[in-house]
């Protein structure tokens, strides 16, 4: 028996779904447990490519897929995805946590009136109605999975919850009256569509474990989008870190074995909020367009910058890292000289943590150290001594100063562009 779980080290998109498909072949469950379709990952399995927002990336791989407690559904966007899956050929075999909390339409409209309400102080936020949501959840007034497939229970819910949206509405001077009649039908049908799905799913977890089945934790979005240790408020509104997969699925901590840490060879950030090793230059373009740094939930560029070993280490230490995966290796392709952050200077002197307060944090400069760089990476090479010698020595450099051993770097989108060590 073992329980794996994937987690990203720097804001998100480091290639989780890439690597989570990649271990998926191994598993019985693999198992999302906080965040919802905020998430975008990309999985390209030969020609084809998958882009998942809240079913588990294993699913591909013909895993059965947990959508645990900790996640928060939209149920018309889950229904959505499992359709499209079907057109692929692909049929999901799923499981929905009873627990999980549904992102209701007065939810996403909030997102956005909060967003807009903000003015230049505004997150950024992927406008799924993440945060509205979990407010919800934290104020114990959140609609959850068990509910939505019994019809009173909903319609008690809604009557309580529906005028307080209502006022909030009307104070942001948003044109919409919520229908109760309207949305109880629909979500109520929603919810049929999905019950054969809603279950206890922890029960089944912790059955799976006793029977030595295998499982895979697949986080969304980045040690930095955490609500604790992001760059608050800049963040999402979960828990991204290691601690988040047990809250988030009903496994106990002693229960996992590994924690792997996805670290993309550089840095990249969508949304607002501070991100010191940013790059406005011809490198920073090299990185977005060689990376295809675009945004898969909303398209929007993504921000591009050095490796930010600041970063990093911060996740290593708070997840308790203890294997690391490398992606992206070969967008660095062509580069003559390439920079790794390991120190920040702030007030003229040297820090290796991350400061908590935003202020601190637009101080700090970063110290870089800077490396040689390599003209290309065989596709089909499979063994890290055939890597570029520059290519190896910056890997080494990385692995060396955050302590943990690189396990998988990843030299392309596709599954077999892998090479484990
Ligand atoms: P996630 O949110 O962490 O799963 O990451 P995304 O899927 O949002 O973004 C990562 C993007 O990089 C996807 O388009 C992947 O197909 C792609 N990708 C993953 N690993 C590699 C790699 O090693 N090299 C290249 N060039 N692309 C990769
Ligand atoms: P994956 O799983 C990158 C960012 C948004 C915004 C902030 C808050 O693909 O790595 P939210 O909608 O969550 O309230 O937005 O978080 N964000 C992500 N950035 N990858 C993600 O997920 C993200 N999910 C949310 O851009 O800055
Ligand atoms: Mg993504």
């Amino acid at each position: 028996m073992t329980v794996n779980l994937v987690i990203g080290t720097q804001w998100g998109d480091e290639g989780k779904g890439k690597i989570v498909d990649y271990f998926a072949k191994d598993v019985d469950y693999v198992v999302r447990f906080q965040g919802g379709n905020n998430a975008g990952h990309t999985i390209k399995v030969g020609n084809r490519i998958y882009k998942l927002h809240i079913i588990p990336s294993g699913v591909l791989q013909g895993k059965t897929g947990v959508i645990g407690n900790g996640v928060v559904i939209d149920p018309e966007v889950l229904i959505n995805e499992i359709n499209n899956l079907r057109k692929h050929g692909i049929k999901p075999r799923l499981l929905i946590s009873d627990r999980a909390n549904i992102i209701m339409p007065y939810h996403k409209i909030l997102d956005g009136a909060e967003e807009q309400s903000l003015g230049d102080r505004k997150i950024g936020t992927t406008k799924r109605g993440i945060g509205p949501c979990y407010s919800d959840k934290i104020a114990r007034r959140g609609i959850r999975a068990i509910d939505l497939i019994k019809r009173e229970i909903l319609s008690k819910k809604l009557g309580l919850i529906l005028p307080l949206k209502q006022r909030i509405l009307d104070a942001y001077e948003i044109d919409i009256k919520l229908d109760k009649k309207e949305i109880l039908e629909k979500y109520s049908n929603l919810g049929e569509q999905l019950k054969k799905f809603i279950t206890s799913t922890h029960i089944i977890l912790n059955k799976a474990i006793k029977m030595g089945k295998n499982i895979l934790l697949e986080g969304a979005q980045g040690t930095m989008l955490d609500i604790d240790y992001g760059t608050y408020p800049y963040t999402t509104s979960s828990h991204t870190i290691a601690g988040g997969s047990s809250i988030g699925t009903g496994i106990g901590p002693q229960n996992i074995d590994n924690i792997i840490g996805v670290m993309k060879a550089y840095t990249t950030r969508v949304g607002e909020g501070p991100m010191p090793t940013e790059l406005s230059n011809k490198e920073g373009e090299h990185l977005k367009q060689k990376g295809y740094e675009f945004g898969t939930t909303t398209s929007r560029p993504r921000r591009c910058g050095w490796l930010d070993l600041v970063v990093v280490k911060h996740a290593c230490t708070i997840s308790g890292i203890n294997k690391l995966a490398v992606t992206k290796l070969d967008v660095l392709n062509g580069l003559k000289k390439i920079k790794i952050c390991t120190h920040y200077l702030l007030n003229n002197k040297k820090i290796d943590y991350f400061p908590a307060s935003l202020e601190e944090l637009e101080k700090c400069k970063p110290v870089y150290r800077e490396f040689n760089g390599w003209n290309k990476i065989d596709k089909n090479l499979d063994s890290f001594s055939d890597l570029p010698d520059e290519a190896q020595k910056y890997l080494g450099f990385i692995e060396k100063e955050i302590g943990i051993p690189i396990k998988i770097v990843s030299i392309g989108p596709e599954r077999k562009e892998t090479i484990e060590i």
